[in-house]
């Protein structure tokens, strides 16, 4: 290798790490705000790099989040900036810096690190398994009626987003702790991240626009959009790009979708990065009018099986053993018993195998065992091992990271 993997050491560092990815999005040095923003919530020794003489030719980081797991919490490395030149792609720098980068997780006691994959094809041979699906609509708001009407509850006020994080964090907040796959906000992740409305963040699209639903004075839903406007020979055709709309009970979500749904001039309404169980799926008259269309959501991979697999509540009474491959982390290999009397090493005869990356699949709950064996990812050494597992592993909703890190 004629590179150096080392960690950055400074913020200057940081912003010469992201370059590479930033090339991809067409740019020959970062967006000085943009790099300053990443610059606050990855401190320079989250992020690598891989120099060549005094240059950063590929950069990785990951920032330090608590995410929700089916009944728990973990600290979880969140894994971002992938990037190398294209002079230098396919030498082993990604490899390199996967290795530094989780090495240092494990040592920081982060038994978990997940991530937004811009190909499925990147980092399932680092252990990572795809552990959720994400859904969009595009709904046209003339079919956007509710199966049966309902009189509305609160009333909706525009608050400017820059006042908006007291309303919203607790609602957000309330939601996360019980959503797998959602992460704890910090203030500044609201101010600097969520709430921001720079002119780069903006594309086409109108300002940040936030609406709080409150009931009796207490704020109970709110969702953050931006209006696209546009007419076409005097018609309207334009839309609402829904940027995040979160209720604290399925009353408040669905009056805050019916005040998206409802706003005048928009011909359609759009949103993306929604759970695959979304209540409007059942909400709607007209399902199919939403087209609802599924892609990859996040990838989970375990760093550390018996703190991560303890992070999380099992359902039955009972336990699975599995017999764990795992090439990229070897530590990780081996029986392991899993279940709710806990997780521990075994000798015991295993009733599943699979790779490290199938766990990442049903840590939070995304897909089944018996869906895992179905697609040959998972090998059943004993009849009803994975309906066995499922029994253990059962969630009650999808898995869910309502923005892109
Ligand atoms: C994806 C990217 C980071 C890979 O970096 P790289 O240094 O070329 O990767 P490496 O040489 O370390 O490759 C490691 C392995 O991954 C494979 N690989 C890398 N990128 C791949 C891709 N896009 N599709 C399929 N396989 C890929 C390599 O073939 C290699 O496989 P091997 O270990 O079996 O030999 C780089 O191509 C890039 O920056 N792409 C554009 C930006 C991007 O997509 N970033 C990811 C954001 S999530």
């Amino acid at each position: 290798m004629d590179f150096d993997i080392r960690p950055c050491t400074s913020s200057e560092e940081v912003k010469q790490a992201i370059a590479p990815i930033g090339y991809y999005f067409g740019r020959s040095t970062p967006n000085p705000d943009q790099a300053e923003r990443l610059t606050r919530f990855l401190s320079a020794e989250r992020v690598y790099a891989a120099w060549e003489n005094g240059r950063a030719v590929g950069g990785l980081g990951a920032f330090p989040f608590e995410l929700t797991t089916p009944g728990g919490r973990v600290p979880a490395a969140g894994v971002t900036v992938a990037g190398v030149l294209p002079t230098h792609r396919r030498r082993g720098v990604l490899r390199a810096m996967m290795r530094a980068l989780l090495d240092a997780c494990c040592e920081r006691g982060e038994p978990v690190a997940y991530l937004w994959a811009t190909e499925d094809t990147i980092y399932g041979r680092f252990g990572f398994g795809l552990a959720s699906f994400t859904a969009e609509i595009d709904l046209p708001r003339d079919r956007s009626a509710f199966y049966a009407p309902f009189a509305a509850c609160g009333r909706v006020r525009l608050i400017s987003p820059t006042t908006a994080e007291a309303f919203l964090a607790p609602i957000y907040e309330g939601v996360a702790a019980q959503t797998p796959g959602m992460f704890a906000r910090s203030s500044e992740w609201w101010q600097i991240r969520t709430l921001a409305d720079p002119e780069w963040r903006r594309g086409t699209s109108g300002d940040l626009q936030c609406a709080v639903l409150e009931n009796e004075g207490r704020p109970t839903a709110y969702a953050l959009y931006r209006m696209n406007s546009a007419f076409e020979r005097g018609l309207q055709i334009g839309s609402v790009a829904v940027i995040e709309a979160i209720g604290e009970s399925p009353e408040a979500t669905r009056a805050i979708w019916r005040y998206l749904l409802d706003i005048d001039w928009m011909a359609r309404v759009k949103a993306w990065l929604l759970p695959v169980d979304h209540p409007l799926l059942l909400l709607l008259a007209e399902p199919r009018r939403l087209g609802f269309s599924l892609r990859d959501g996040v990838w989970v991979r375990l760093l550390d099986i018996k703190t991560a697999m303890s992070a999380r509540s099992y359902q039955a009474r009972g336990f699975v053993v599995v017999d764990v491959r795992d090439e990229f982390c070897p530590w990780n290999a081996g029986c392991w018993r899993v279940g709710s009397d806990g997780v521990e090493r075994t000798e015991e005869a295993p009733g599943l195998r699979c790779d490290v990356s199938t766990l990442g699949s049903v840590y939070l709950g995304g897909f089944t065992w018996t869906q895992l064996a179905r697609a040959l990812r998972v090998h059943e050494l004993r009849p009803g091992a994975a309906a066995h597992a499922d029994a253990i592993f059962a969630v009650t909703s999808a898995p869910w990271c309502p923005e892109i890190f």
